[in-house]
């Protein structure tokens, strides 16, 4: 059976609320299946519900309820329809000090309230140039999904971001992708066993090379930033990928 890829839309803080609202309406008309993850900022989630398309948080907290000023509870973007959180990505490790640690409890607190959690892990440019990238992703895929049970990776989807490739209209050629797909892969099948593990590419996915990537058949789908923001490049990256 063909695994269906997923096409995760990352809109990061972007569009004030006159700016998103013609993007739902299309997203609500156009978007046809679950295989597209919409992850809007949250003060958007609520009119992004009742679409075709999952839809997913860009962050949630290493706890679910209680005295957290401003944080995101896995529990209520739960309740609130969500299914996907965007767990480790590099501009939380590097903006907000996020480090290995913090994310494996996020990562165990999102699946404990039934997330889907978007593992992202990649190594940074002067870590490539020194050909530490294997490495690099060992060490945050080890820490990061410390103390996971086998059930547990239902629930997780790896991405592989790497930061120079993040906004930067560069990306790996396609042998280095399926060198590093193949690596994680295989990574989680011999630490823990689970054989079906789902590993995405993200790093200036676009309309353009999204025909070359997607013929690359152990990635099983794409994390879109930059490109999402533009409906019509959105529509074509997933009309590649997931007909
Ligand atoms: P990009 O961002 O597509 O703009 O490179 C990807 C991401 O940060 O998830």
């Amino acid at each position: 059976m063909e695994k269906r890829k997923l096409v995760v839309a990352n809109l990061k803080m972007n569009f004030v609320y006159d700016e998103i609202k013609s993007y739902i309406l299309q997203a609500k008309k156009e978007i046809t299946t679950s295989q597209v993850v919409i992850c809007p900022t949250s003060i958007y989630i609520p009119y992004f519900l009742q679409g075709n398309y999952a839809l997913g948080v860009q962050n949630t907290a290493d706890d679910s309820e209680g005295v957290y000023t401003g944080e995101l509870s896995p529990k209520q973007a739960y309740s609130m329809g969500v299914k996907y959180t965007i767990l480790g990505h590099s501009e939380r490790r590097i903006k907000f000090n996020e480090d290995d640690l913090m994310v494996n409890k996020k990562v165990i607190e999102a699946i404990k309230h039934n997330l889907t959690v978007i593992l992202c892990v990649g190594e940074t440019q002067s870590e490539r140039a020194l050909r530490k990238t294997e490495q690099v992703v060992k060490r945050q895929l080890i820490n990061c999904l410390r103390g996971l049970e086998y059930d547990m990776f239902h629930n997780i989807v790896i991405a592989y971001e790497p930061v120079w490739a993040i906004g930067s209209n560069i990306t790996p050629t396609v042998e280095d992708i399926i060198g590093i797909t193949n690596y994680i892969k295989n990574a989680v099948s011999s630490s823990y066993q689970y054989e079906n593990i789902r590993v995405l590419y993200g790093g200036s996915v676009n309309e353009k090379n999204i025909r070359e990537l997607n013929s690359i058949n152990e990635v099983d789908g794409f994390l879109v930033g930059t490109a999402s923001l533009d409906f019509q490049k959105l529509t074509k990256i997933i009309n590649v990928v997931t007909y």
